[in-house]
């Protein structure tokens, strides 16, 4: 397993936790939208980020935004053929989509982003996990050094109510909020601090970090 912090990044509604809704976000934020590219982009000359994201979610992005643009795509599915299909829609002589795989699982896909870092012309910066709830959840459980980039949006707690797909619960033992300072170090990004206000809804740009435990760093 790759020995790089797992960096979750995710916009949830304080109430509930909700992240989705009809296989949509449910709401329309596009500066925090511009955050998540901003940060998941962000990576230093000759590498590039990878990104982590679950069939649905993969699914849940328009055609032409996907995959996302200058980050290494890795949707876990058991079903390897969504890429063929996704050409398939396009053009059925279209070639697979850029810098784009599929992986059964999370373990599986750090997998991949070692072997690409030991050896192929492609070097993996920081790994992002994106989504959906499955996912996140196994990530919050992985051993090391897991980081969550939480947007957390004061959605309205009836609106929230009619959404259908929920962050998991964290342990607050573990996940402590961390300062700004640390915020943008981690995001990599100037972040804008404290409360703001888009489409008549409020939302706050947080981290929250599991640090190793010394025996999990001495293994890694
Ligand atoms: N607010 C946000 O920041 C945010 C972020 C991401 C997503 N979302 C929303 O969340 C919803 C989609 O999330 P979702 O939880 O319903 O679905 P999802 O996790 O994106 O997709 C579920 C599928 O992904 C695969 N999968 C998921 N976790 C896996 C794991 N740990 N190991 C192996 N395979 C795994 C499985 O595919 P197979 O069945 O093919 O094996 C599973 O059926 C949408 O509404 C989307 O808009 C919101």
């Amino acid at each position: 397993m790759t020995a790089k912090p797992l960096t979750l990044i995710v916009a949830a509604a304080s109430s509930n936790g909700a992240i989705g809704r009809n296989n949509d976000i449910p709401w329309r934020l596009r500066n925090e939208l511009g955050y998540f590219h901003k940060v998941t982009t962000a990576a230093p000359a000759h590498t590039m980020n990878a990104c982590i994201l679950g069939r649905l979610c993969w699914l849940s992005i328009p055609p032409r935004h996907r995959p996302l643009a200058s980050r290494y795509n890795i949707i876990l599915t058991s079903d390897p053929s969504i890429l063929d299909s996704a050409a398939g829609a396009a053009g059925a002589a279209m070639p697979p989509p850029p810098f784009t795989v599929t992986r059964p699982s999370l373990a599986a896909a750090l997998e991949h982003i070692d072997e690409l870092n030991r050896g192929s012309e492609v070097k993996i910066d920081r790994v992002f996990v994106c989504g959906g709830r499955g996912v996140y959840a196994e990530a919050l459980g992985a051993p090391g050094h897991v980081q969550i980039l939480r947007t957390d949006v004061r959605l309205d707690e009836e609106e929230a109510k009619k959404c259908d797909v929920f962050f998991p619960e964290v342990d607050q033992q573990l996940f402590v909020r961390q300062t700004h300072e640390r915020l943008e170090q981690v995001a990599g990004v100037p972040v804008p601090r404290g409360l703001q206000t888009e489409a008549g809804i409020q939302y706050e740009f947080q981290l929250y970090e599991k640090t190793p435990l010394p025996l999990e760093e001495s293994r890694s």
